[in-house]
């Protein structure tokens, strides 16, 4: 994609905000009310802006849209050979090593992509197994040949359970099918520790990509983690990149009216202190359906915290929901419109849909059905989204919506890269640390203490004395 600076701006994504404004809803937020957030905007603004790229403060993401040029030059020529020796890509990953990849193959390729013939697709066909599913694990070995297929197994630990006993599983079915792990497998790791590491020691130096200190599972689309699945895709890489570089210079201002990102963090921060404690991210475009789960883990793992940086008790955080326009208003809707008024709903909307499909003329004796002859697909579901706006903002219900001119690599680069920022941002509004996961990280002791892993005999007992006296299970 060649990009021109009037492109650039044509793609520029924007956050319509009116819905959130007591202007238009009753309890909404005044003016006055967002100009008294200005000073703590301009502090997260300013702390965001001062530790970025800080690999110990892990901010490294805020850099991966301009460090790269070799590791994305690397990742092409890889990409380029996958494409040519094998039929399947299957990622190995889990949470942070699997939603961006699951986003982006959602989001920029066919929605039926592995079901195109090979003419047709860009790449081998693509799956993500980021479950532990035995039935699952063995659907996916059904239909692949492990033989023609090439495994990225990505975890920046190399301990997480789910995926290293998916590793297990394939290099043994790769040894038993007498060929070469090492020629099927490509890691993304930390550089220089984590069990990949030492594994691709022991199989003498398989090809691997290096997840940076700085950058944390959640934050890591942009990284190799991302960037090889969506390379083998045959996605443009370097414009995701681009869009991300764009939205970072929108974002330079502390002017939250000119900051899309500080815009959006301010107005869930003022939404979550008044009880809206849900945030719906609804978009209308089915290739955007998966953007949602990767936000949720975004949003959800980092706000998500019941400590400040000072150490004072806090339970922050705002649950996220995944919802489909239009399907779900035929589902949640309802509830949106006119259940407990603790949402904030998020929509994304797609001014250009890469296709219109237009509605032939029909049924012309029955007008309920034949108004619809002549339209678009495209005019009906923009249509709803914006019905759909409506009729949540005559409730009273906070909403607004974040306009994509179209969806594309770079409009997409531009996206995540918001939702990064803004998270940050709300962070540091909240005070806390946006970046751990302890609450993760408790979950996966656990699991290795109950299935024996040396060195968690004391989180063994601590789980056996839990054990409840009595059972209250019917
Ligand atoms: O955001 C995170 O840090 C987590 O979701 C991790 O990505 C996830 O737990 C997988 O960890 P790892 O990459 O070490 O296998």
């Amino acid at each position: 994609m060649k990009l021109t600076e009037e492109l650039r701006k044509s793609l520029r994504i924007r956050v319509d905000y009116t819905n959130m404004t007591d202007k238009y809803i009753p309890n909404g937020i005044s003016d006055k009310r967002l100009d008294a957030h200005k000073k703590l905007a301009k502090a997260a603004h300013a702390y965001v802006a001062e530790n970025r790229g800080k690999d110990e403060l892990f901010m490294g993401w805020t850099e991966l849209p301009y460090n790269q040029n070799e590791i994305v030059a690397d990742i092409l020529a890889t990409a380029k050979l996958v494409r040519r020796k094998f039929d399947n890509f299957v990622v190995l990953g889990i949470g942070g090593s699997a939603l961006g990849p699951i986003m982006a193959f959602n989001a920029l390729c066919h929605l039926h992509y592995n079901d195109l013939p090979k003419s047709k697709r860009k790449g081998p066909k693509f799956f993500v197994e980021d479950n532990v599913d035995p039935v699952r694990m063995k659907d996916l070995l059904d239909i692949i040949d492990v033989t023609k297929t090439c495994f990225n197994v990505i975890s920046k630990s190399g301990a997480t359970s789910e995926t290293m006993a998916q590793y297990l599983i394939i290099s043994d079915l790769l040894k038993k099918a007498g060929v070469s792990v090492k020629d099927h497998v490509i890691f993304t790791t930390d550089a220089k520790k984590g069990n990949l590491v030492k594994i691709s020691k022991s199989l003498g130096g398989v090809k691997s990509y290096v997840l940076p200190d700085g950058v944390g599972g959640r934050f890591s689309e942009l990284s190799p983690v991302g960037l090889l699945p969506a390379a083998v895709l045959g996605i443009d890489i370097k414009a995701m990149l681009k869009g991300a570089a764009y939205m970072d210079k929108l974002c330079k201002t502390p002017d939250l009216k000119k900051n899309p990102a500080l815009l959006c963090a301010t107005l869930q921060y003022i939404a979550m202190n008044e009880g809206k404690n849900i945030g719906v991210l609804m978009p209308y475009s089915d290739n955007l359906k998966f953007v949602s789960d990767w936000y949720a883990q975004l949003w959800a793992e980092s706000l998500g915290k019941n400590e400040t940086l000072d150490g004072n008790p806090c339970n922050v955080g705002q649950t996220p929901v995944k919802a489909l326009g239009v399907t779900d208003q035929h589902s949640q809707v309802q509830l949106y419109t006119e259940g407990p008024d603790d949402k904030v709903v998020t929509f994304l909307s797609v001014d250009s849909y890469q296709e219109k499909t237009p509605i032939p003329h029909g049924c012309k004796d029955i007008p309920d059905v034949s108004f619809l002859g002549g339209h678009t697909m495209e005019e009906l579901i923009q249509a709803e989204n914006k019905a759909t706006a409506h009729a949540l903002t005559m409730a009273g219900r906070l909403n607004y919506t974040i306009h994509l001119p179209e969806i594309n690599a770079f409009t997409l680069g531009e996206l995540l890269f918001l939702f990064e920022l803004q998270t940050a941002y709300a962070g540091a509004m909240f005070n806390i640390n946006t970046f751990n996961q302890p609450g993760v990280e408790a979950g996966k002791k656990a699991t290795f203490a109950l299935l024996g892993k040396p060195g968690y005999a004391d989180k063994k007992a601590e789980l056996d004395a839990a054990a409840p006296d009595e059972n209250y299970i019917v």
